[in-house]
């Protein structure tokens, strides 16, 4: 027969059960984070990823298109093919990222260097201009002296395309009338205005084409 005694006793005996288990959830086997550990040599709890361990979307397999890099000098070919949807990207993102600075043109006197940025040099030195496509990028990669890196502003393909519209910046600021496809005519001769053309803040007036262009636009 159950004495109160018995059921009492019992009662604690399973309640002291229950906050046995209760206790081994709080104390897991496991480490607090960074903590000491003589299990392993190095005394380090946190392991190291095993060797070659590569996050999810970061195998970079292709380097160059990565780095600009040929073992450790930039290399000078484009990583894929230059068409005109890239050329349109690269002056975009161009216009977005270093005009500010570098300026529409590459002189590097953007906006922010007339406000008192340190000047960039311009693109259009001879030394730029023979500088390799992976030099270009890799500048915006890693950033260069006081320019900031691009890496996570820009993603790779766009900083390729920015190379691109450089180069083709520093071909339009260096060429040549015998640049010019043969049986084409510069289209550019400057406007000419009548008057004044005033402080740019509306549109210039245009003096009237003169006739003997009229009759070479007509042909
Ligand atoms: C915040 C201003 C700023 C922006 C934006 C900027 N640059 Fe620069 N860049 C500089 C400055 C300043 C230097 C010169 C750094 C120095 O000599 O310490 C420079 C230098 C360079 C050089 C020349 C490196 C050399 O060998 O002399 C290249 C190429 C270049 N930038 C490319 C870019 C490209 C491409 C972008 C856009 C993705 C860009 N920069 C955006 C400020 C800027």
């Amino acid at each position: 027969m159950l004495t109160l005694r018995t059921i009492s006793s019992l009662g604690l005996v399973a309640l002291v059960m229950l906050t046995g288990c209760r206790q081994d959830m709080h104390d897991q086997p496991r480490f607090k984070p960074l903590a000491k550990s003589d299990f392993y040599a190095d005394l380090r709890s946190a392991r190291p990823p095993v060797e070659g361990t590569v996050a999810r979307g970061q195998l970079h397999e292709d380097t160059y298109f990565y780095t600009g890099k040929v073992g450790n000098n930039p290399g000078d070919y484009m990583p894929f093919a230059v068409t005109d949807e890239v050329m349109a990207r690269g002056r975009e993102r161009f216009n977005i990222y270093c005009s500010p600075c570098h300026s529409k043109l590459g002189d590097g006197n953007g906006m922010i260097v007339q406000r008192g940025f340190r000047a960039p040099p311009s693109y259009h030195t001879e030394r730029l201009r023979k500088a390799p496509l992976g030099y270009f990028f890799d500048v915006m990669t890693d950033g260069f002296g006081a320019m900031p890196d691009y890496a996570s502003q820009i993603p790779p393909r766009d900083r390729w395309c920015i190379v691109a519209y450089i180069r083709a910046l520093q071909l339009s600021q260096n060429a040549t009338s015998a640049d010019v496809p043969a049986g084409q005519k510069v289209p550019s001769t400057p406007p000419e205005f009548r008057g004044d053309p005033g402080s740019g803040a509306t549109l210039p007036e245009l003096a009237p084409v003169s006739s003997s262009e009229k009759g070479e636009a007509e042909k």
